[in-house]
């Protein structure tokens, strides 16, 4: 009896562990997915003339990437060792191998909002503070980013 109840209890450990794991990977997209939402679903889509030039909708979603950026090295603290499933990108372990260098691909990023921040007036000064924050995330997905599918 003792080692079924044991038992029981070391399958629900593994089971809760798999879940956490599952967790933070999903947490850490999300920490991406709403980075990519100023950057894709907002300024990339007025670029291209997608959705009509609102000056404080810009300025809400620059103020957002500016929040949550900062917070990258902190959601990505600890390596779930898996990927969220049927996920599109993945986390390279090198993010782990490589903490400090990882941490340092995001002051470049921050430092590019903050250049083009009360700068944007219209779609051409956004697209020149797009291509410049862009490049910066490009510099951290080029080295620590997977693609799975
Ligand atoms: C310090 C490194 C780093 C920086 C800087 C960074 N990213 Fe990422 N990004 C990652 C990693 C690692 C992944 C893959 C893991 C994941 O998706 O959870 C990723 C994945 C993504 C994804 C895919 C999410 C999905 O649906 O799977 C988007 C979108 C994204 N990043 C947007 C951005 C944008 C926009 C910026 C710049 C404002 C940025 N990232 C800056 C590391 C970074």
């Amino acid at each position: 009896m003792k080692r079924i109840l044991l038992t029981a209890a070391v399958l629900a450990l593994g089971v809760s562990a798999v879940m956490a794991q599952q967790d933070v990977a999903v947490q850490q997209q999300n920490q991406m997915k709403t980075q990519g939402k100023s950057m894709y679903g907002l300024f990339l889509k007025v670029i291209k003339g997608e959705t009509p030039y609102d000056q404080a909708a810009i300025d809400a979603a620059m103020a957002e990437l500016e929040a949550s950026v900062v917070k990258i090295p902190v959601v990505f603290t600890q390596n779930p060792k898996e990927d969220v499933a049927n996920a599109t990108f993945g986390s390279s372990q090198k993010i782990w191998q490589n903490k400090a260098d990882f941490d340092a691909k995001v002051p470049p990023v921050t430092q590019a909002i903050a250049d083009v921040k009360g700068k944007v007036k219209d779609g051409a000064s956004l697209k020149v503070a797009f291509d410049a924050i862009q490049a910066k995330c490009t510099d951290c997905h080029e080295t620590f980013r997977v693609k799975l599918k």
